[in-house]
């Protein structure tokens, strides 16, 4: 059976998943997205692509940016050294076990977060961005341009609505600030923050943004090297264990391959030495995960023994 009967099959059984599952209510703009919504797309390192439904629809990135605002950081960081210097020493690489938007561990562990995919910890992550860019937001949108070809942008509604609603995340850059983890004012990283998750971008697009990591830091059309490779393994091991909060344990048991989630209901990929992957489809689980997206990689992965396990 060839890649794109598989796709449909996986699409066809995964899709009556999104009935169980809600779309994102509390950040207004969200609450907008068609339930019905969906697109499963891989592209293959040669350039193949496959897909199937809404895969060249723009929705928010979400918390799909936290993948882009780490490698950006690495990039801007350099070597391993220098991650290691001015990064790790201030957000952790262990799953949180906890919500997305959990203040708890924050409080305990003395303001320095889990990890980079959890939103305290992308909050540090542009907070070591707002040192090394000019204008983070539009570096974010060029590393896009150069990973897709495309040029992306952010919905300003969407940026409004997540501002107005961002009590949560406003709380943990207080709390981090208080304890010395911020170097930037709360109200400078949190528009840098929401302006990343309200990025617009299609399936397709983030299908293709995940080939480098899946061809050593390469992207496979330029040649370009992205990020270093040790880097590169470094970005997918914390996707695996962090990039769907704490459904990550059931993700590489059900899927095994990294992943990262966002609300607006988007699940990107990486198929070690094969292919970019994203589905979307906005009704969640309670963990802030596309119900039917897991439902339709586990398809996938399974059919196509894509599994890194
Ligand atoms: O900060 C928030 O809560 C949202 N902008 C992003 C959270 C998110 O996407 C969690 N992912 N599943």
């Amino acid at each position: 059976m060839d890649i794109d009967d598989i796709l449909e099959e996986a699409a066809e059984v995964a899709r009556p998943a999104a009935e169980h599952g809600k779309v994102a209510g509390y950040i207004p703009e969200m609450a907008k997205l068609d339930p019905k919504s969906f697109g499963l797309v891989m592209c293959e390192l040669d350039g193949t692509e496959h897909g199937v439904g809404d895969i060249d629809e723009p929705f928010a990135i979400q918390s799909m940016s936290k993948v882009f605002s780490l490698i950006l950081a690495m990039q801007k960081l350099g070597t391993e050294h220098t991650v290691t210097d001015e990064l790790w020493c201030r957000v952790g690489r262990e799953p949180s076990g906890d919500p997305f938007n959990s203040l708890v561990q924050l409080e305990h562990e003395q303001g320095i977060p889990r990890n980079p995919m959890i939103n305290a910890g992308a909050l540090v992550v542009d907070d070591v961005l707002i040192d090394h860019c000019k204008d983070p937001d539009a570096s974010m949108r060029e590393l896009v341009r150069q990973l897709t070809g495309d040029e992306i942008e952010i919905n300003p509604a969407i940026a409004t609505s997540e501002g107005g609603a961002s009590y949560r995340n406003r709380a943990m850059a207080n709390l981090m600030a208080d304890f010395g983890n911020l170097n930037h004012t709360v109200d400078e990283v949190l528009t840098t923050y929401n302006d990343q998750c309200a990025t617009m971008m299609t399936a397709r697009q983030l299908a293709r943004s995940m080939r480098f990591l899946a061809n050593d830091g390469i992207e496979p059309d330029s040649g370009e090297q992205i990020l270093d490779a040790a880097l590169a393994r470094r970005v997918t091991a914390i996707m695996l264990t962090c990039g769907t909060y704490d459904a990550a344990g059931e993700f590489a048991f059900s899927v095994g391959l990294p992943c990262k989630s966002g609300v607006a209901g988007g699940i990107m990929a990486v198929a070690p030495d094969h292919s970019g992957l994203c589905v979307w489809s906005p009704p969640l689980d309670s963990s802030g995960n596309s119900l039917a997206g897991r439902a339709a990689l586990h398809e996938l992965t399974n059919r196509l023994e894509l599994s890194i396990f």
